[in-house]
């Protein structure tokens, strides 16, 4: 059984980080891809690592789960009793300082289910290294720090193996017997083996080419199945975009002839930067009008150039350790945020992260999985790649720009180009060269980096004796995991004031209506001399750090602010705060047995934002979209699913009454007219549209119906359609089921299409969802072995429909708990991510408590039986 106490061997930690005792500097790779068996055989040139000591240490490889056929060392094979070999690793005790090693393994990737390693999906041979993957290929030291050049030869069955990837550049191509063929790859740039990639399979590819700045011409390929080839021009688009983006912006240019993307049908994950050879998740690759939304087109642009942008954050700088991995995810998921920024529009991609932040990040800080966002340790790093590594990672790095400033923040990136360009670091690394670039200290700013949990910053404001403007701020953060007292942190807060006019303060002589103030200590005083009688603070503009802000508004000074405030995030913030607030009031009422009650000002705002005709439509659609569940649990002390799910109905269902005429009149205006056209401005149109939508159907009454029918059959794309479809899915009617069997008839043969489908089922309200979902589960496309299937069916159900999955009875955690245990042997990366509604056990009431406590128990008791990763998160959840 797996515990967890500190002496715990299956325990992680960065303070036991030691360099590496040997050094790759290069290795040659050779895979005999043949049907019910692989062989990889590697030759390595290795070297003893002097500086990290021990002249005498043993060469300890990485592996699991191969055959090993034979190892040779300079060219001699060596008997088993020269080497040990363990179930995770392969220990030579005695070795040379410098030497050649030879080692081959014997794989089946046809039976891999948990799509790490060498994998085989639609027929097509595939890898995925990060984090612990490539030991599932060969034996080798698999930890980041280890950087060699590789040489890559592929054969394969020329005509069911066509095309044969690998990183970097083709060197060499030729036919061999049997009708089989190879293809030779050599990458120049040394590499960890978590970026390793090799592809074989029977592809098409989109081409086009890109021109850097010094002169480079760069051929772009995305490879896919060949029906799938006219989806793939908006990826390329997006590349195109993203390269020009990182050029401008960062002054970073490609550094090969050829960069490739292959999109592939199983994929544990969204996407995988490996050197020259990305490969991607379908979903963020495959994108026309009819069978994606205008979100999953944004979602390929936003991974798209996630994935490229990890070519200098993560591929030419890369981490020591998966201690660091923030180093290379939080600021390039900073990164990828900032080009959709520019993309789009600004404020509506910050409310979309802020909402990310808030919904999955704020609970994750706060619950038993909570870790820094450089955590001290892991039992599988698999659990890591987080909500708080990636998002709350960026965050940090977007704090350090707003210190630095623009100017500063570049010339400090520059320098971390340039000092660590070619090596393995860490965050501390970074840190130092933002320091170093601007002159300043960032030492507390470092605890952003060790320190778990949400910090909640309180602000005051008032007069002092002379009359002058004071705004007091205080900071706490709760305790976390191993975590019991924080020491105060550096929060850069962005405020303005708005004036009874509705306009900005001027805040100098400069005409600047916005400052940041740098809170470090426990509480400190900011004195303003010239904030007139009246003014309204707007704290923390654009979110300019992850905290929680607490201010005592008035319900009237959030519907002012709403209305008023010239940052777009804070106008959404004031409407999303009263919202919360008026939700929150009614699930009180509710609790207490009496009405529940609609304040009439919170109608009003509502409908002064309603009839704004000036604002970004999309924009508009934010400021008119009730805080999720999630986030309005997060609100309360202990969550009150059933309270929170009708309140935020029945205000739904109020808006509508109130404001049926205008929304209707909105509804009508913001038709689609012409031909389908992708740019912001339709875009915005369809997402107001859809938000109205959902306001005038909220009643579930027959002229609804209607509306979302006619949507449905009137469409001319999926953003329109899916909206329509959704909302027929909590509809009992019978010509809501025949809509959605139409469309199942229609976009059977689409995997991407046929996701959807199961995710709105899974994710609707209605009283019958679990026995809906059990249904799916039976349905022939319903396969266990594809994530993005699980994830549409099993993890939108336990995720995305709360009020049944956490229904009163516990039928919901029995179900999940069942499918965790199906999935585990299978693939037990997903498994635990399906599992993580559990962990927040203990935010709810106690019958459900005991309920979902039962099944992590039920979980704990199958023991050695259970991954390691589904273990981490089933005995953190669990310790008192
Ligand atoms: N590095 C990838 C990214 O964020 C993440 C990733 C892809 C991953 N596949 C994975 C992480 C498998 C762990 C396991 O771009
Ligand atoms: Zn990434």
């Amino acid at each position: 059984m797996v515990t967890m106490s500190d002496a715990d061997p299956s325990m992680k930690r960065l303070a036991d980080y030691t360099p590496p005792a040997f050094l790759v500097d290069h290795i040659n790779l050779r895979f005999q891809l043949r049907q019910g068996q692989t062989t990889v055989i590697a030759r390595s040139r290795l070297r003893r690592n002097l500086d990290a000591g021990d002249a005498r240490a043993p060469l300890v490889l990485d592996g699991q789960d191969m055959e090993l056929a034979s190892v040779a060392l300079d060219g001699r094979s060596l008997a088993t009793a020269e080497y040990r070999l363990e179930s995770e690793s392969l220990v030579i005790a005695s070795v040379p300082n410098d030497f050649d090693l030879e080692v081959i393994t014997q794989i089946r990737p046809e039976d891999n289910t948990r799509l790490e390693g060498l994998y085989v999906s639609n027929g097509m041979y595939c890898t995925q290294c990060e984090a612990e993957g490539f030991r599932r290929i060969t034996y080798f030291p698999d930890r980041p720090d280890v950087m060699a050049r590789y040489r890559v030869r592929i054969e394969a069955d020329r005509a069911n193996y066509p095309v044969l990837l690998s990183n970097g550049n083709p060197v060499e191509q030729g036919d061999l017997e049997e009708g089989r063929h190879y293809a030779v790859w050599e990458d120049p740039f040394p590499k960890p083996s978590y970026l390793f990639a090799l592809v074989a399979g029977d592809l098409d590819c989109l081409r086009d080419a890109h021109t850097t700045p010094s002169g480079r011409i760069v051929d772009l390929r995305i490879y896919a199945e060949s029906a799938d080839l006219a989806k793939c021009r908006h990826a390329m688009d997006s590349l195109k975009h993203a390269m020009i983006w990182d050029e401008q912006r960062y002054g970073r240019e490609y550094d090969l002839d050829i960069y490739m993307i292959v999109a592939v049908g199983h994929f544990n994950m969204g996407a995988m930067e490996n050197k020259g050879l990305n490969l991607f998740n379908t979903k963020y690759v495959l994108a026309d009008r009819d069978t994606a939304t205008d979100r999953d087109f944004r979602g390929v642009e936003g991974v798209i150039a996630h994935e490229y942008f990890h070519n200098w954050t993560g591929n030419r700088i890369t981490c020591r350790d998966w201690f660091q991995l923030s180093l290379k995810e939080g600021l390039t998921v900073f990164r990828d945020q900032e080009f959709s920024a520019d993309q789009g529009s600004r404020g509506v991609q910050r409310i979309d992260d802020v909402n990310v932040l808030r919904g999955h990040q704020f609970p994750e800080d706060a619950g038993p999985m909570a870790h820094p966002v450089r955590p001290d340790g892991y039992m599988e790093i698999n659990n890591f790649y987080t909500v708080t590594i990636y998002n709350k990672g960026a965050e940090v790095v977007r704090m350090q720009r707003l210190l630095l400033g623009d100017q500063g923040f570049r010339k400090a990136t520059d320098l971390y180009f340039e000092r660590y360009d070619g090596q393995a670091v860490t965050t501390d690394d970074f840190v130092a060269c933002m320091e170093d670039a601007s002159g300043r200290n960032l030492g507390q700013f470092r605890r952003w980096y060790s320190q778990a949990g949400t910090p909640v910053v309180r602000a005051e404001s008032g007069r002092d004796e002379r009359g002058g403007y004071v705004l007091t701020l205080s900071q706490r953060c709760p305790p976390t995991p191993g975590q019991d007292h924080k020491q105060p942190f550096h929060i850069p807060v962005a405020v303005g004031w708005v004036g009874p006019d509705g306009a900005d303060v001027s805040l100098d002589a400069g005409g600047a209506t916005t400052c940041v103030l740098e809170l470090t200590e426990a509480v400190q005083t900011f004195r303003f001399p010239n904030i007139p009688d009246g003014s309204l603070p707007s704290l923390l503009r654009g979110f300019s750090a992850p905290v929680k802000m607490e201010y005592a508004y008035r319900d009237a000074d959030l519907a002012f602010l709403m209305a008023h405030d010239s940052d777009d995030f804070n106008r959404w913030e004031a409407g999303q705060k009263l919202a919360t607030q008026v939700i929150l009031g009614m699930v009180e009422q509710r609790a207490r047995g009496t009405d529940m009650e609609v304040p009439e000002r919170y109608l009003d705002a509502f409908g002064a934002a309603l009839a704004d005709r000036e604002t970004d439509p999309e924009l508009l659609g934010a400021v008119l979209t009730l805080p999720g569940i999630a986030q309005l649990g997060e609100a309360m002390e202990t969550i009150d699913i059933d309270g929170l799910c009708t309140a935020r109905e029945t205000l739904r269902r109020r808006i509508h009454e109130r404001h049926g005429e205008v929304l209707s009149d909105r509804y009508r205006d913001l038709e689609d007219g012409g031909p389908f056209r992708m740019d912001g401005e339709a875009v915005a149109r369809r997402a107001l549209r859809n938000t109205c939508l959902a306001y005038l159907t909220a009643g579930r009454d027959a002229a609804g119906l209607a509306l979302l029918l006619d949507q449905y059959h009137r469409a001319g794309n999926m953003t329109a359609r899916l909206a329509a479809l959704a909302l027929l899915a909590e509809r009992e009617e019978e010509q809501a089921e025949e809509v959605l069997r139409d469309f199942q008839e229609a976009w059977k043969h689409d995997a991407l299409v046929m996701d959807k489908w199961f995710s709105l089922q899974a994710t609707a309200d209605r009283p019958d969802a679990l026995a809906r979902v059990r249904t799916l589960m039976r349905h022939p496309d319903f396969i266990l072995i594809n994530p993005n299937r699980v994830r549409a069916l099993i993890g939108a159900f336990a995720a995305g429909n709360l009020r049944h999955f956490h229904a009163a009875d516990g039928s919901g955690y029995r179900f999940l708990a069942d499918r965790i245990l199906e999935l585990d042997p299978l693939n037990p990366q997903v498994a635990a991510r399906m599992a993580s509604p559990f962990t927040r056990w203990r935010r709810y009431d106690a019958a459900r408590r005991a309920g979902m406590k039962t099944q992590l128990e039920r979980l704990r008791d199958r023991g050695d039986a259970l991954s390691g990763d589904v273990a981490e998160l089933v005995l953190k959840s669990l310790a008192e």
